[in-house]
């Protein structure tokens, strides 16, 4: 089993050294499909099977999603487009939809993701869309704990224990309603104009 990590440099500011460098670092298992449990199998042979159900007579690139939600049950979905082409869905959103919708109260425990060509299923695995993300997150969030991911494909299938994994740095309805209080600040006098800037840094606050 093969362990992948990714770094991610948010910024670098070597200009001013009173500046912070932040790097946040994300984890992802990749297995093969043979090293998976039975479980995380079951789940990603109904993401495959549901591109099965696509509807993409114009991208011709379908893909399924399967959810394991905490009740056992699972869910599947596949991307559903039209001719107005925004107003088409990808995979994973009609299938958390369809589960929050359908089973209100049950946390996702896993969300598979496969998707394949005319030809074939791909070669490398696929990562969901920026938009995706975001209503994964959301889902994530709602019933407080971890969604675990796997993204398909014909070799490695990367496995992630949470959705920061995907979406670092990520917005969501926290804040809208948590005040934020500066925790510091920190002064910055440019050598060369004397300038002085304060820059206050916040930390949000948890009723
Ligand atoms: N698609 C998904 O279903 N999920 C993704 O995360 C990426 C893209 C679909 C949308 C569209 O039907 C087709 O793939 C080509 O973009």
């Amino acid at each position: 089993m093969e362990i992948k990590s990714k770094r991610l440099h948010l910024h670098t500011n070597q200009g001013l050294n009173t500046m912070k460098e932040i790097k946040l670092e994300i984890n992802i298992e990749a297995r093969n499909y043979n090293e998976l449990t039975e479980e995380d199998r079951k789940l990603v042979d109904a993401a495959c099977k549901a591109t099965q159900r696509s509807y993409a007579p114009y991208s011709h690139f379908s893909v399924g999603a399967a959810a394991l939600l905490e009740n056992g049950v699972v869910v599947t979905g596949s991307n559903q487009e039209n001719a107005a082409y925004p107003s088409g869905l990808c995979a994973e959103r009609t299938t958390l939809f369809y589960a929050n919708s359908q089973y209100p109260d049950q946390a996702v425990k896993t969300l598979a993701i496969a998707a394949r060509t005319e030809q074939d299923f791909l070669d490398t695995p696929i990562p969901p869309c920026g938009a995706c993300r975001q209503v994964l997150l959301e889902t994530e969030k709602r019933f407080g704990k971890p969604m675990r991911i796997l993204l398909y494909s014909k070799s490695d299938i990367y496995i992630m224990e949470g959705v920061s994994a995907l979406l670092p740095l990520s917005f969501d309805g926290d804040y809208f309603n948590n005040e934020l209080i500066p925790s510091f600040f920190i002064k910055v006098t440019y050598a060369r104009t004397g300038i002085c800037v304060r820059m206050y840094s916040f930390i949000r606050t948890y009723a």
